[in-house]
């Protein structure tokens, strides 16, 4: 493959901010008709529709551009230049018909998040970030909170059984003993997202996959907050435990995870 330039980033994400559209709506029209469900562990599920929204995404990504493609569903390798992709982050949520799932689409060259896209299909929100030039949720463009609401900061954490549920337990027991606020939503993506926008003051959790992460990691950078650095080790391929904050969270959410 040949050197991705600055004009190369552009053209793939003026590609892809329509394409992550059209990838959301297939999967609300495949809710309609709701598929034969596959379970992959008692809280983790797959639908016909993430298959087919990965598919879609995978075909006309690799076939346009030639770069590398790792998605939920069908797996892949790292490479220079790389889309990570969830076509559905959220499955739960979608399988019960909430709105809490969205289309998430990161690219990475030379293990840094250059454009990260999250659509979220049934509350219609559409997160883009491109590194260096901000991020916009529907055109316009987002900081994260500063806490400037005054409330007791809200921390979302994350949880899947790839970690002990007494761990998540402790963080939560941690967190609400330094006077912060939990939730859990069940999509990654939209939880880093809403740090991005100043709905969420931070996202937690001690281990989530790069395809879940990655897209909301550049939106939260993008809009001025802070994250871990997530792609150290074998963040790509294996995940990683991800903190995303607004700034005056850092030094809290550290002392509670130490
Ligand atoms: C899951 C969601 C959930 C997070 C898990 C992820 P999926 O992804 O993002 O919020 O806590 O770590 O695995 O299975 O809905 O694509």
């Amino acid at each position: 493959m040949n050197a991705i330039t600055q004009d190369g980033l552009a053209a793939r994400f003026e590609h892809a901010r329509t394409l992550v559209l059209e990838a959301g709506r297939l999967a609300a029209a495949m809710r309609e008709t709701l598929a034969p469900i596959e379970t992959k562990s008692p809280i983790d599920f797959c639908t016909e529709a993430d298959h087919a929204v990965e598919r879609l995404l995978r075909d006309d990504l690799v076939a346009r551009f030639g770069d590398g493609f790792i998605g939920e569903e069908g797996g892949g390798e790292a490479a220079a230049g790389v889309w990570v992709v969830d076509p559905i982050d959220g499955t739960a949520g979608y399988i019960h018909g909430t709105s809490r799932w969205c289309v998430s689409l990161a690219f990475v060259l030379n293990g840094r998040i250059e454009l990260g896209l999250i659509y979220a299909p049934v509350e219609d929100r559409l997160f883009l970030a491109r590194r260096g030039h901000g991020a916009t949720l529907n055109g316009k463009p987002m900081r994260v909170s500063g806490l400037a609401h005054g409330a007791a900061p809200v921390v979302e954490c994350g949880w899947s059984e790839r970690r002990p549920l007494a761990a998540y337990c402790d963080v939560l027991q941690k967190l609400t003993r330094d006077g912060m606020e939990f939730r859990r939503h069940g999509s990654g993506a939209l939880g880093l997202a809403d740090v991005a926008c100043g709905r969420n003051d931070a996202y937690l959790e001690l281990h989530i996959n790069a395809w879940d992460a990655l897209a909301g990691l550049l939106l939260v950078t993008e809009a001025g907050g802070w994250t871990n650095d997530f792609l150290a080790g074998h963040g790509l391929t294996e995940g990683n435990l991800v903190i995303a904050a607004t700034p005056q969270l850092r030094e809290r959410l550290l002392a509670v995870l130490s």
